[in-house]
Order: C-alpha cells, then sequence, then structure tokens
C-alpha cells in the first residue's frame, strides 16, 4: 500500500535533476543547486542514476548517499569524480535507503492540541522514522507571535512563528506512553542511521541540524519503541499497547504522502474502529490535499496543513518552523 516515486516529475532523470535544481533547492541550497544542475547537464552520470530502479534515481538520495560516504559537496567536478570512483558504494546506499527526514520541530505544530487535551496522553506515532516527533514534553517551546514570545517547558529550545488565535499552552503535556509504527524503522541507538538522517539534512541548514542532534540526545535517553509495520494494517496492534487510563493520540507527520488513496482509506477505517473501542485524538499534519478536507489549500503557499479528527486548524511550515492557527 506505500508508494513511492515512481519515475522523475516530467520523464527523463536529466530532467528530474533540473527541476529538482531550479524549484526546489533554488535559494536554499546553493550548493545542491550547482551539483544537481551538474547532474542535469552530464549524460554520463544520468546513465548511472538510470541502472538504478527509477524511485531510487531521487536527487534528495544521491545527495544524501554523497555525503553519508563522506564525499565532497563544494564542487561539481570533484563530486562527479567522487560518485565515479564509488559508484558500487553510492549505488548501494542509494538501494538501502530511503528519505526518512526525520523532523522533531514538528511538534511545535502538535503543541497546543497536545497541551490541551485530557492528560496524561499515550503517544502514537505512525510512520514515525526515529521516533524523534514522539518527545514533545522534553523541549521548550519558543513561539514567535505579533504580541512577543511565549515560551513553554524546559529542555533545547525548538523555536517557531506563530500567528493566528494560536491556543498557546502554560505547560506542556504529560506523557506516560509512547508507541510508534513504521514501515523501516531507524533506531536512534544505531550510529549509521543517525549520520543518515545527519545526511538527509541540506548543508546549509544548520538550524535543523542542531535540532536533529539534540533530538537524538532526547530519544537516545529513552529509546522509544518503533514496530516494523504498515499504518495501513497495523495500526490495532501497537493502539493496543497504550495504556487505558491515558488519552490515546494518533498521530502523523509527512507520511500520507507515501502512502496510496486506498492505504489511506484503510488507515482511517482503522481508526474509526479504534475509536469505537476507546478515544481517540487522530492529528495529521500532511501537505495540502493530502487528505481530502484540505484540498482547498493546495498552491495557496502552504506546506502542511494540520488537522484534527480530520478538521482543518491549522497551516505549519514544512519542518515546523511556522504555525498559522485558522480563525
Ligand atoms: C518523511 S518521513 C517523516 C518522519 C516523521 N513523521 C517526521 O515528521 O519527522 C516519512 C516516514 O513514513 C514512513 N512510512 C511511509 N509509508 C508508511 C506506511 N505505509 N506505514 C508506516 N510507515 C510508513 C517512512 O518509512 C518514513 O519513515
Amino acid at each position: 500500500m506505500a508508494v513511492t516515486w515512481t519515475a522523475s516529475p516530467s520523464g527523463s532523470t536529466a530532467d528530474w535533476y533540473r527541476e529538482f535544481a531550479e524549484v526546489d533547492v533554488r535559494g536554499v541550497s546553493p550548493r545542491y543547486e550547482v551539483l544537481c544542475l551538474g547532474v542535469a547537464g552530464d549524460a554520463e552520470v544520468c546513465a548511472l542514476l538510470d541502472s538504478l530502479p527509477s524511485a531510487k534515481r531521487q536527487p534528495n538520495l544521491l545527495l544524501a548517499a554523497v555525503r553519508f560516504l563522506g564525499g565532497p559537496i563544494d564542487a561539481w567536478a570533484d563530486f562527479r569524480a567522487f560518485v565515479f570512483d564509488r559508484w558500487v558504494d553510492v549505488a548501494q546506499t542509494m538501494r538501502q535507503r530511503r528519505t526518512q527526514t526525520n523532523e522533531a520541530r514538528r511538534s511545535s505544530a502538535l503543541l497546543p492540541v497536545l497541551a490541551g487535551l485530557p492528560q496524561p496522553l499515550a503517544l502514537l506515532e505512525v510512520g514515525a522514522a526515529a521516533g524523534l516527533c514522539l518527545f514533545p514534553d522534553r523541549w521548550s517551546y519558543r513561539y514567535q507571535t505579533g504580541d512577543g514570545d511565549h515560551v513553554v517547558g524546559e529542555g533545547p529550545e525548538l523555536r517557531c512563528r506563530a500567528s493566528g488565535p494560536v491556543p498557546l499552552p502554560e505547560r506542556p503535556p504529560e506523557v506516560v506512553w509512547r508507541g510508534g509504527l513504521d514501515l523501516h524503522p531507524l533506531d536512534v541507538r544505531r550510529e549509521q542511521d543517525m549520520r543518515w538522517l545527519e545526511a538527509l539534512i541540506w548543508p546549509e541548514r544548520t538550524d535543523r541540524l542542531a535540532v536533529l542532534r539534540a533530538a537524538i540526545a532526547i530519544a537516545r535517553a529513552d529509546p522509544p519503541a518503533i514496530r516494523t509495520g504498515d499504518l495501513t494494517v497495523d495500526l490495532p496492534g501497537v493502539a493496543a499497547d497504550a495504556p487505558p487510563e491515558a488519552t490515546l493520540v494518533v498521530f502523523h507527520t509527512a507520511v500520507l504522502a507515501y502512502v496510496d488513496d486506498p492505504g489511506r482509506a484503510a488507515f482511517t477505517t482503522a481508526l474509526r474502529a479504534l475509536a469505537v473501542v476507546r478515544p481517540v485524538c487522530w492529528l495529521a499534519n500532511e501537505a495540502p490535499g493530502v487528505l481530502p478536507q484540505t484540498q482547498q489549500w493546495r498552491g495557496r503557499g502552504r506546506a502542511r496543513v494540520l488537522t484534527r479528527d480530520g478538521l482543518p486548524i491549522a497551516g505549519a511550515g514544512a519542518h515546523g518552523d511556522t504555525l498559522d492557527w485558522f480563525e
């Protein structure tokens, strides 16, 4: 039921890299822009990439694989030479690994709802990757609003620009249970998995790297149990472990885009069945249009729409850096 990209957005590998350079990374990562334009203009590198399954030719995978292997990213000629010299390793890394960016700052979008629920909470994240979003209670949050900063919680700081009538909480939630589910869980105790998460962060985003390292330290102190499984099938089994006296929250961020329509329908059916057995709060932080209720925000400059039990309540930045509560 999982969906992966099966082809470049517009056909050839060269087109894919050019489009990625000009649309996705321009203005954000000058180094990646140069490298992706280099790939797009180099028939020999494109031929190497074309030896991989189409879903594995993704720009983000190649760039992260080269960095994971310690390759150079400051000049196209050096990058190209590394890809040729180390192609066996690069290709193996691209085949084995996936883009599983795990961004703890996305907790900033969830916190106002989590803190307002009856406490304590049992948190169940589907598509959890390494489970770095399962610790919303271990950070301090600085919400920057038009009326000044609002700080809540203790721990390393997460910053978020907030607008609209956000119900900013006075204290963080109390979490008594954390569980995760992922098709391919990453393990915070495995150095290689964490190096891979670092390699997925674009090189100029040192702010995100700092958050990632803090999140890894938090999770390593109390490693979350992330089960291998498919959210379209295995939700009931994980939910059965949540303590009955806690408020169960099932949430996902940047996940359902990877799941096809029948899979999304199976997941919401499983959620409804779960809600018959016990109260559940369902939080989704997904790209506009991933859930039918958020269709109207497509193409309107919002990276994510936060829904609570299917109802849109806020817009959010892709990595949790902004939160715009709806009236
Ligand atoms: C982009 S990552 C997001 C990780 C985390 N939710 C976050 O926001 O930081 C998407 C994750 O969803 C997982 N995933 C995709 N389809 C899934 C499915 N059908 N069942 C379980 N996990 C899935 C992937 O393996 C990946 O780890």
